[in-house]
């Protein structure tokens, strides 16, 4: 499929695996997108794709070069979703060479054991003639892994932006986003940053600089449509969740034995309400996948967290969440807790302890209760609710 010039889109769909790393759910699968550059003097290959679509990659390929060769495979990320058929790809076209920076080939050589003398070091900057397409690599370490990079086509102002600017989501027939609805694909952008790069906002923030002056008139990245129209859509939403810009509104998260948590979660959320509240999302953690909670976390400025103390320690989800969060970078958030015991008081201690890390400003006072909830501890959930309504 050309995209534009000699540049061609060469990936494929999975719709198939239930969890993204063994994670992240994929309601609506993903694609791990794979481009070709078909130059008169050289063909690249930029990234690959899991290993098991190595078929039908394959074909793809061929039906742009037919049987010419491939001259250079550019890793911009090694994770193996992207770097699973490169071995196949070398075993097919022998005298390819990778084009990668230090980080990469450690990583080549660790994996797959495949590291060559005659392979392409690049440092920052370096650049690659493929006779039309000039191509610049840029170093943005930890986006999400230490290796990856991004490549860039001057030629066509195209950019490979590695997972950056990627979102989960198969592909529906269509590609680029002026040829479709792309309404689905951006609560999936929001998910796929929350969860894959969401510790990663400092050195996304120093990507977005350091890749400011490019002229840009396409993104493809490894995951979901190549943006075109939409590219300033993608990269300001990459710069709004690594600064912490967040939209007012309140997500109640609580994890519940019996359903005392949940009336108080209920009275929170009914409080904020009363107060005028607009948006307010409740996830029960026993019930709601832990990706679309951050994502709903990373959008909106406000959070309640609240659980059972059990085993004489916190709720094993609501744990799971705080966790997860003490790994992100969310600390510009609002927060209010609540949490009951029966007959030791932990979860609210625990609570305010992992909050020590997150450093989410603390609105009112955690409600805890002891055994059943009363009407004053409803009053009290309803109270902080309107609390946490309440923006300076
Ligand atoms: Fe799509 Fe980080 O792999």
């Amino acid at each position: 499929m050309k995209l534009k010039g000699h540049i061609h889109y060469v990936g494929v769909n999975d719709r198939v695996k239930h969890r993204f790393e063994g994670l992240w759910i994929l309601p609506q699968g993903v694609s791990y997108n794979s481009y070709l550059i078909d130059d008169e003097q050289g063909v690249a290959l930029i990234d690959t794709v899991d290993a098991a679509f190595f078929g039908e990659y394959l074909d793809k390929i061929k039906e742009v070069i037919g049987e010419r060769p491939i001259d250079y495979l550019i890793i911009n990320h090694m994770e193996p979703d992207h770097s699973g058929s490169l071995q196949m790809i070398r075993q097919v076209y022998p005298h390819i060479r990778l084009v990668g920076n230090k980080k990469t080939m450690e990583m080549v050589q660790g994996y797959y054991g495949a590291a060559r003398k005659d392979d392409m070091l690049v440092a920052d900057g370096d650049t690659l003639d493929l006779g039309h397409h000039k191509l610049h690599f840029y170093l943005t370490p930890m986006l999400h892994w230490p290796e990856t990079m991004v490549t860039y086509c001057e030629t066509e102002q195209v950019l490979f932006s590695g997972d950056a600017f990627g979102c989960f989501g198969a592909l529906n027939g269509n590609v680029v986003d002026t040829q479709m609805n792309t309404a689905a694909y951006w609560p999936e952008m929001e998910r796929y940053y929350a969860a894959i790069l969401g510790k990663f906002g400092a050195p996304v923030q120093t990507a977005l600089k350091k890749l400011a002056p490019l002229t840009i008139s396409m993104i493809c990245s490894t995951h979901g449509p190549v943006w075109v129209n939409e590219a300033p859509r993608a990269i300001d939403t990459y710069r709004r969740f690594s600064q912490g810009d967040t939209e007012p509104g309140l997500v109640v998260c609580y994890g519940s034995m019996y359903g005392h948590t949940q009336r108080v979660a209920e009275a929170i959320a009914r409080g904020a309400a009363e107060a005028g509240e607009r948006t307010i999302i409740v996830h029960n953690l026993s019930v709601s996948q832990p990706s679309f909670v951050l994502a709903d976390i990373f959008r909106y400025d406000t959070l309640a967290i609240g659980g059972p103390t059990y085993n004489g320690g916190l709720f094993p989800v609501v744990e799971d969440l705080l966790r997860r969060l003490c790994g992100r970078s969310v600390s510009r958030h609002r927060l209010g807790c609540f949490g009951g015991f029966t007959w030791s008081s932990q979860a609210v201690k625990q609570i305010l302890g992992y909050n020590e890390k997150m450093k989410m400003e603390l609105v009112g006072e955690p409600v805890e209760w002891k055994q059943g909830v009363s009407a004053d501890t409803l009053q009290c959930a309803r109270s902080l609710g309107k609390l946490l309504a309440t923006r300076a």
